[in-house]
């Protein structure tokens, strides 16, 4: 039963992170007990918790036309395409604030003939520095888990909602969250990114993203995650932020992480090995 299962993980989730903000740092809990609870969930579309709808597959912004609409460009035109809007958004100035506090835009990275697509926040203070997406902390992490799925950076195509890092007056470092008017200003870049590349799947890396993808946010990422959406009619599988797996170093998280992109290679019609299954399970 998918849904009793969910709806236990989501309450002993819940109890545990209350128990963690009291100081808790141990909790008895037997081999069996885990070894039942890390039994695989891999179905395609995630069950919602007993007694509660699961979250609406939305397709936002659908007053544009379907993505895979735009007339097909051959790969050189791809490429010519991806590179023209890139010397347009780096000499953006529509957010005189941000354009005063950054070092340089932050495009993407990867191959404009990516199947998948990842769509992050905004540029850190090391992705301002080095002027490409997701290589810092949370960067190193996404690249370990884009290798776990046999795929590299430069198969895929990562790009964030916002180009240039949100300004902190004030502070030498730290992050801020973008402003929804800041990303409704950029998201024109990412759109025709999308546009460009026509990916087969997207995947949205934690509540902001979704946020900026879709125009909304219909629940929090903890209920959306693992729950197929679609933007223009591109499938977004919306998951956790890398920064979030960092901050939460629970293996239950990185399950459900490895589950969401499991979800993602089987749309691409990946393989995948029984090892690769089994990642994140305490046997
Ligand atoms: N977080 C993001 O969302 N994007 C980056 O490029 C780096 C960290």
């Amino acid at each position: 039963m998918p849904g009793a299962y969910h709806q236990l993980l989501d309450a002993a989730i819940g109890h545990l992170e209350s128990l963690k903000q009291r100081g808790v740092r141990y909790v008895d809990v037997s081999p069996e007990l885990l070894s039942r609870l890390a039994k695989p969930t891999t179905q395609k579309t995630a069950a919602a918790p007993l007694g509660q709808a699961p979250p609406a597959v939305i397709s936002q912004r659908s007053d544009e036309p379907d993505v895979y609409h735009s007339p097909k460009l051959s790969a050189a035109e791809k490429e010519s395409a991806l590179a023209k809007l890139r010397d347009e958004a780096l000499a953006c100035v529509r957010c005189g604030h941000l354009v005063s506090s950054r070092t340089q835009v932050v495009f993407g990275v990867g191959t404009v003939h990516a199947d998948l697509v990842f769509v992050g926040e905004a540029p850190g203070q090391d992705e301002d520095k080095e002027g490409e997406p997701f290589v810092g902390a949370a960067g190193q992490l996404l690249t370990k888990i884009i290798q776990a799925t046999g795929l590299d950076r430069d198969k895929v195509y990562i790009a964030n909602i916002l180009k240039c890092r949100p300004d902190t007056p004030g502070k030498v470092y730290g992050n801020r969250k973008p402003r929804a008017e800041e990303m409704e200003t950029c998201f024109p870049w990412v759109k025709r990114q999308i546009e460009i590349i026509q990916p087969k799947v997207m995947v949205a890396l934690g509540g902001t993203a979704v946020e900026g993808l879709l125009g909304n946010m219909p629940t929090g990422i903890t209920r959306l995650r693992g729950n197929w959406q679609a933007y223009r009619g591109v499938p977004v599988m919306p998951t956790f932020h890398p920064s979030y797996l960092l901050r939460n170093q629970s293996w239950l998280i990185k399950r459900r992480v490895w589950e969401d992109m499991m979800q993602v290679m089987e749309r691409l019609n990946m393989p995948i090995s029984d090892k690769q299954r089994s990642h994140f399970l305490r046997r």
